[in-house]
């Protein structure tokens, strides 16, 4: 027991303890030496033996591990058991999220939250704070090693403590801007000693790419990420071991990359701390592994992710949680920060300044042999490592890692979609909106509409106002804009699949004749679902969910193989309709800012109307209803024979059409 089976030495199995992992593993090895596969294996190993990971992956082969190998004679023939294969995928479950993107289960990081910090000691809180700053900073692109750099990771660290300390909760960094731009009395006063106005206003205007574009994305789209959920423990526990591959391609600079490798790994690390080993209890609770880790831990420069890395590798090990890192250039990273580790496999190596990086290494642990292993390392082939274990009765072996379970190919970004099963996207990705969910008292609170003057104090209605009070002020409110993303150059090819074929063959019989822009009025209804659970039912639990009505006729909407339908009535629990949560970002803009003619909206909207509409046909609680504005192309399509003509209208995000929809 508790012996991962890694591969073998001429036809005889290699082991590996477990307890190895417990003081880190690092996996050394050209470019298609064959790393990937060498970890993958230990993940497999892991997993069988009930070991929970979080993994990044930032080549995308690693999602893979999603996909188990289905051809029992191939296993077979690498000298697998396939029954094995079968205990693993009944007893693993495989998530592939994705920061900043709905593409796999979409993932999220609120940095600014500092709930956690209430129960750590004074020295955890500052290195929290700190740590935080520095990676905010270093985010928006401050050297955190320059005197600018250090102050202003000062001023924030200073604010985050103020915001814990009076339990302010920042959802976001338009809501850190806010409070930097009117800071309280006793915070300005340490803060100006500290930076002047112009680095202030400097560090506002940096903060601002924050809550733009893709950058915002990473904020604010998708499952808020915890340690629980990623190691599927407490409420996300599912009787399997979970493995969580973090898909880092889906983050477009190396700088985001950075700052959601130091914020996980210091969830982690807090997590740790808050779930010690038991009396002296040995052994694993969990373990991460990072591929291709160099440049996060470059030698000269101390950015906050290898901070955070090597506090987890020093600390790690006492709590149970093993590390296992990979890289190619064992020569461009720091090796002092990797001192924790103690097992190595070391695949082939070609460069002097990577084999420098090893030989003390070997030296000491094979003083006789040291030279001749070393000629060795060069000419290792795939999938061909040196094993340097301290604890193995021979510390030096040669072995050939065992094929792997599960494929080992590399998951593009458009695959992803295919790869999430519903139920995943059911449970992580609906539940995005909890991010925003509404406290438990919530459903006392009365229902809001937005207000753009007045943003604090949004037009509010008591219960008894409600039907006198219900209309819109016409002048100062805000909607929602939904941006497109389907440009005309595209559309030939997203309207392919709809247009009419001749039979046989591809040949489309009908062309777009000419394209309009415009948007498509919704109704963004925010709501709390009372769910039902338990055998009679009895037990009720809250979830938030949003629903989608047409804005004239208040049909619901519903995406349905690739289409948008509008229905009246959908007979579906509303938190299982598939609608827009998770696909699109709608931002709250002014009426002015935005062209289109809102006279075309006609009648206002009666909220109250909405409300029992919705309350009657679900067992619901409807909290927010908004006006959205949903990018469409109205889409002339001609038949190429007989010159008919139709219209076809269809969605400027994702290109599927709109049926029901009204026409007035
Ligand atoms: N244990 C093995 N047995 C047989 N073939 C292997 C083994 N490991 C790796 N290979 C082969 O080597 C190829 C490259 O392996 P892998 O992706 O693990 O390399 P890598 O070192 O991670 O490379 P990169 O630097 O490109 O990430 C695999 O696709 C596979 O064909
Ligand atoms: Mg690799």
């Amino acid at each position: 027991m508790n012996q991962l089976f890694i591969g073998e030495i001429e036809s005889n199995p290699v082991h590996l303890d477990l307890g190895n992992l417990q003081r880190h593993i690092a996996c050394f090895g050209a470019s298609g030496s064959g790393k990937t596969v060498a970890c993958k294996v230990l993940t497999e190993e892991l997993a069988l033996q009930g070991i929970p990971m979080i993994i990044f992956d930032p080549q995308g082969d690693i999602a893979s591990l999603i996909n188990p190998e289905t051809d029992d004679d191939l296993l077979a023939s690498k000298g697998l058991n396939p029954d094995i294969r079968q205990q693993f995928s009944a007893n693993t479950e495989v998530l592939i999220w994705t920061p900043g993107s709905s593409k796999g289960l979409p993932l999220s990081i609120n940095p600014l939250q500092f709930d956690q910090v209430q129960e750590m000691d004074a020295e955890d809180r500052l290195r929290f704070f700190s740590a935080t700053a520095k990676n905010v900073i270093e985010l928006i692109g401050y050297d955190a090693d320059s005197d600018d750099g250090k102050s202003t990771e000062s001023v924030l660290s200073t604010v985050f403590d103020y915001c814990a300390q009076k339990k302010i909760h920042l959802d976001s960094f338009a809501g850190l801007i806010d409070l930097l731009t009117d800071l309280p009395e006793s915070v300005n006063e340490i803060v100006s000693k500290i930076c002047d106005q112009r680095d202030m206003q400097e560090l506002i205007k940096k903060l601002r790419f924050l809550t733009i574009g893709s950058r915002k994305l990473i904020f604010e789209t998708g499952y808020p990420a915890t340690i629980d959920a990623l190691l599927g423990l407490g409420e996300h526990d599912t009787g399997k071991t979970r493995l969580s591959v973090i898909y880092l391609n889906t983050l477009s600079t190396q700088e985001e990359k950075e700052f959601f490798m130091a914020y996980i790994t210091q969830l982690l690390y807090n997590w740790m701390l808050q779930h010690p080993l038991q009396n002296g209890q040995d052994g694993l609770q969990a373990a991460l592994y990072i591929d291709e880790i160099a440049p996060y831990l470059p030698p000269v420069k101390m950015p906050s992710c290898k901070e955070s890395l090597m506090l987890l590798f020093k600390q790690a090990r006492k709590y149970g949680v093993g590390c296992l890192i990979a890289t190619q250039n064992p020569g461009d990273i720091d090796y002092k920060s990797i001192a924790q580790i103690s097992t190595y496999l070391i695949g082939s190596l070609k460069t002097k300044q990577d084999l420098s990086k090893i030989e003390t290494r070997i030296e000491s642990m094979a003083p006789a042999s040291a030279a001749e292993l070393m000629q060795k390392i060069p000419a290792l082939k795939k999938g061909s490592f040196l094993l340097l274990s301290p604890d193995g009765e021979k510390k030096i072996q040669q072995f050939q890692v065992r094929w792997l379970l599960t494929k080992h190919d590399v998951i593009s970004e458009d695959q992803l979609n295919m790869l999430i099963s519903d139920n995943w996207r059911e449970k992580y990705q609906k539940a995005k909106n909890a991010i925003k969910a509404a406290p438990p008292k919530a459903q006392q609170e009365p229902l809001q509409m937005k207000s753009m003057e007045q943003p604090e104090e949004p037009t509010v209605q008591t219960e008894q106002s409600e039907n006198d009070n219900m209309e819109f002020k016409q002048s100062n409110e805000e909607v929602l804009l939904v941006d497109f993303t389907l440009h005309e150059r595209n559309l030939n090819k997203a309207l392919k699949p709809h247009l009419e074929h001749k039979t046989l063959n591809l040949v489309a019989l009908e062309k777009l004749e000419s394209a309009r822009f415009d948007y498509y009025p919704l109704l963004k209804v925010k709501m709390l679902f009372n769910n039902k659970k338990g055998i009679f039912r009895k037990k009720v639990e809250q979830v938030p969910v949003n629903l989608y009505l047409d804005y004239k006729q208040l049909n619901i909407l519903m995406i349905d193989n690739k289409a948008m339908r509008f229905e009246a009535l959908i007979d579906m629990d509303p938190h299982k309709i598939d609608d827009l949560d998770g696909l699109i970002f709608p931002q709250p803009k002014k009426r002015d800012e935005v062209e289109y003619d809102f006279r075309k909206l006609g009648k206002r909207i009666d909220v109250a109307e909405v409300k029992t509409m919705l309350e009657r046909k679900y067992d619901v609680e409807v909290q927010e209803v908004d006006v959205m504005l949903y990018p469409v192309w109205h889409c002339m399509i001609q038949h190429k024979q007989n010159g008919t003509k139709r219209q076809l209208t269809v969605d400027a995000v994702m290109g599927y059409p709109l049926m029901n929809m009204n026409n007035e």
